[in-house]
């Protein structure tokens, strides 16, 4: 096993519907027993991201937010800036979700530009990657994962990568219940680590943690742990659900 640290992180989303189930699902993890070799991040909507900070006992859990803006201040509705994350204290943000992307249209350019401005503001980074299910059956999973990562590779210096976590979130398994199997997401991990060595350092590539996003559940997260290139997970509707911290302790 590599000895890069163990990673998981809950994107809650749009979830849950009141800060009081949120203050609960903190109370859970607080109350837990979690491998303390696993670094564990969590990410509540924005208006939970103070409250849940201050709910947080477990030194353990670090909270992120879900999404930073690429300039710091202006007239630009709706935003929240890579500066006010930091002012407050919190440590991640996830940039380039597939959601963003799809929804909201952020191109690899956008997704790159604001991961600059959260190094610039102290931040590190959970940078999403992924290809669609069209993408993958026409083989293209390894070109567009390289030009995701490509435009931040051109706004970032080598050092910076230690800032950085990857998530590689096949889109096709993302709230589907369509887990990767472990050889395509091992296989996949792989080919990002590659480019990583040819595009920045063979440093970079080995030092850098590649998580893998997509119906991760307990069921599911020991065998994928398992796997050399996957460096932990980025989860989604089972970070809501107790089954997260199965997934914490996957390499227990
Ligand atoms: O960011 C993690 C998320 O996209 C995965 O969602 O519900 O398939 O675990 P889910």
């Amino acid at each position: 096993m590599s000895t890069r640290q163990f990673f998981v992180g809950g994107n809650w989303k749009l979830n849950p519907t009141s800060l009081s189930k949120a203050k609960e699902l903190v109370e859970v993890l607080n109350k837990a027993e979690l491998d303390p070799k696993t670094e564990v991040v969590i990410s509540p909507p924005a208006l939970y991201l103070l409250p849940i900070q201050a709910a947080v006992t477990n030194k353990q859990i670090l909270v992120s937010a879900q999404n930073s803006f690429y300039k710091e201040s202006g007239a630009y509705t709706g935003e929240i800036s890579a500066s006010q994350i930091k002012e407050a204290g919190l440590p991640y943000v996830i940039l380039g979700h597939s959601e963003r992307r799809t929804i909201f249209h952020e191109t690899n350019e956008v997704v790159a530009l604001k991961t600059r401005a959260a190094l610039d503001a102290g931040l590190k980074v959970i940078l999403c990657i992924g290809e669609t299910l069209a993408q993958r059956e026409s083989g293209e999973t390894a070109k567009v994962c390289e030009e995701q990562l490509s435009a931040v590779v051109k706004q970032i210096k080598a050092e910076e990568w230690s800032n950085i976590v990857i998530a590689y979130e096949p889109v096709w398994a993302i709230g589907t219940g369509k887990v990767a199997t472990t050889a395509q997401a091992q296989e996949t991990h792989v080919d990002v680590r590659a480019y990583l060595a040819k595009a920045v350092t063979s440093l970079v590539a080995s030092e850098t943690r590649i998580l893998y996003g997509g119906s991760v559940n307990a069921a599911n997260a020991k065998d994928l742990a398992a796997q050399q290139d996957i460096d932990g997970f980025l989860v989604g509707g089972a970070s809501l659900k107790p089954e997260f911290i199965d997934i914490i302790n996957a390499r227990k």
